[in-house]
This record gives C-alpha cells, structure tokens and sequence, in this order.
C-alpha cells in the first residue's frame, strides 16, 4: 500500500522548531532568556507525560522552563495568586496551566487569570476575542494553530475549500473553525461545525474537501464519510482496550486511518500528525511572547 499521500506532522514540526530556535538566539544575543512555566495541579498520569514532553523539547530548543507542581487539594484562590505573581515577574515570559484541573478549581477563571500576553496557549477570553474578530497580536490555541500550519506547510489550498469541522471543543473544534474562516488569504474557507447534535453528519463530511475530525471518538470517519482527494486530518486521541498491548490499550484516533487512507488526498498519521504540530506552536507562542514583551529578538511571524 503506499503511503505518499501522508502529512509528516513530526517533519514539518521540525521546520517549525528549526524558525523558534533560531528566533531563541536571536533574543539570547540580545540579552533576553526567553521563560516558560507550566503550572501542573495533581499528579494526573497524562499530564505528566504531556507537561514533561513540552520541558523537553523547551529544554532542546534553549528556551529555559520551570515546573510548579501544587498537591490536588490545592485552593483555587492559591493558583490564582500563583497566577498573579508569574503575570507581574518580567522575566518569565510564557505560562501554561495544564488541564484538566481538579474539579473544585474553576478551570475558566484559571485560564483568565493569566496575563493575555503571557498565555501562550491562547485561552484568555481576550486571545479568544482577538481570533474571532481576526485581529493579530493575539495567541491563537496550539492545536488549531498546528493544524492550520500543516495545511499551509503541505500546500492544501484552504481558501474556498469546503471544510468540516467535527467538534466544537473549545480547544479545537471552535478555534479550528474560527481560524479557517477568517478573511486571510491563508483561510478564507467555507466552515461547518459538527457536533453531538448535528443531522446528517456522514453527508456533510462526504461534502468536504477538507475534514478535521476533533471528537475524541475512536475510528469515528469511515471510508464512505469521505470525498476521494479530500485531506483529513485527524486531531482525535482515545484510549481503546487492547489486551495485546503492554499497557493494556493503545491510542487511537478519530480517523479509521486504513480505510480512509487509500482514498484520501493527503492525510495526518496519528501518532505523528497533529500532536507534534501542538508542541511546536506552544514553543513558537513562547517566543513571540518574549519577543512582544521585551521589544527585543528577531520577530518573524
Ligand atoms: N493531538 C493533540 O495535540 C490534541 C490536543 C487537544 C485535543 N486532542 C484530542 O482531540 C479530541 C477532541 O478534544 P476536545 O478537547 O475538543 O474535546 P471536547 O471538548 O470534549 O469536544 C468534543 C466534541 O465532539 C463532539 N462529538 C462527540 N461525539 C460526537 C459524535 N458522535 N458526532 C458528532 N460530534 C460529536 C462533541 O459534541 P457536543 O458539543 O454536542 O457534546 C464536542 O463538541 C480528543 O480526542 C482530544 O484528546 C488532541
């Protein structure tokens, strides 16, 4: 079978990650040290794995990163004047609060406690607001961003491209939506937005030339939910039992990838599509936030 039709999203993070690291050199030889922090609440294994993924790849790229880990009885009011301190110390330039957060800690007034300058992640209602309204200057959420990127990077024309969106997540599916329909010459696309209450889902997909699925559905998008030649890309993540495997399961995600691979025009490998983009556009936010606070660096994008 062959596989010339994928989207290499563990290349084109590469490329990605080559641009930040030499904009992190350009502002160490203007005397800035470009600072993350993560901010991780309890000891939730997959955000363990994720926040300690994200330090490594900081590490290799020269951006210097700190993890606060706080207990999960942890006070909301003390995250937030946690939050407070980092927004007022100039020398860190980026915060991540990785969620899921505990259930008695409000994961919205979390996310709006971080100065919108700081939130490299994009969820501050103001960064929100910028991408709607399609102002720059904001933050634009790492995934969405990352999806976008790879579309560029792989030369799908987007603009007036039917798009489906499946998921209305505000990490994904939303932002997905908000960025693709902008009036850019990079977007300017037709967008439906899917969800649990859509009619006709499968109809609306066959109709796409561009299909995101961001459910969070195993192997949800069959062959026959597809237009031959559309691009698909499979943002999806979801834990299915598998009692070969050593762990008990494996990932899978929202895309039956062997049925819909031999029809698609160019499709995401999952792993290796989506989730390097996300990294890489949580590094290059980090980077433009040192950049815009400080003046200084070698700002590109
Ligand atoms: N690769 C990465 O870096 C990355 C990053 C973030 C998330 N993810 C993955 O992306 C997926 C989505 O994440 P999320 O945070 O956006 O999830 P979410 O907030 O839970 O949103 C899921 C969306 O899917 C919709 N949905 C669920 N079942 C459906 C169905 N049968 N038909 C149509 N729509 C359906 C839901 O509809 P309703 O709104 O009607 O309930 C909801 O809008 C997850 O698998 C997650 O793990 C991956």
């Amino acid at each position: 079978m062959s596989l010339d039709n994928l989207i290499d999203g563990r290349a084109i993070a590469k490329e990605v990650h080559a641009e930040t690291e030499a904009r992190v050199a350009a502002l160490k030889a203007d005397g800035v040290e470009p600072c993350l922090v993560f901010i991780r609440v309890g000891e939730d294994p997959a955000s363990r794995v994720y926040v300690g993924m994200k330090e490594r790849t900081a590490a290799k790229l020269g951006i210097r990163s700190e993890t606060t880990v706080l207990p999960e009885d942890t006070p909301e009011a003390e995250l937030l004047e946690l939050l407070e301190k980092l927004n007022a110390d100039d020398s860190v330039h980026g915060v991540l609060v990785q969620a899921p957060l505990p259930g008695h800690i409000d994961e919205t007034k979390v996310f709006s406690t971080v100065s919108p300058g700081k939130d490299i992640d994009g969820f501050h209602p103001v960064n929100v607001g910028k991408l709607m309204l399609g102002e720059g200057g904001g933050f634009v959420p790492c995934t969405p961003g990352g999806v976008h990127e790879l579309l560029i990077r792989s030369g799908v024309p987007v603009e007036g491209a039917k798009v489906v969106v499946l998921g209305r997540g505000n990490i994904v599916g939303k932002p997905m939506t908000a960025i693709l329909c902008q009036k850019d010459k990079h977007a300017n696309a037709t967008v439906t937005l899917c969800h649990s209450r859509s009619r006709d889902v499968a109809e609306h997909c066959r109709r796409a030339d561009i299909l995101v699925a961001a459910m969070g559905v195993a192997d949800f998008v069959k062959a026959d939910m597809c237009k031959p030649g559309a691009t698909v890309i499979d943002v999806g993540v979801n834990r299915v039992d598998d009692t070969a495997a050593e762990k008990g399961y494996r990932l899978v995600g929202d895309v039956d990838f062997a049925a819909v691979q031999p029809i698609a025009g160019k499709i995401t490998p999952n792993p290796g599509g989506v989730g390097p983009m996300t990294i890489a556009m949580l590094m290059r936010n980090t980077v433009r936030a040192a950049e815009q606070q400080t003046g200084k660096g070698n700002p590109t994008i």
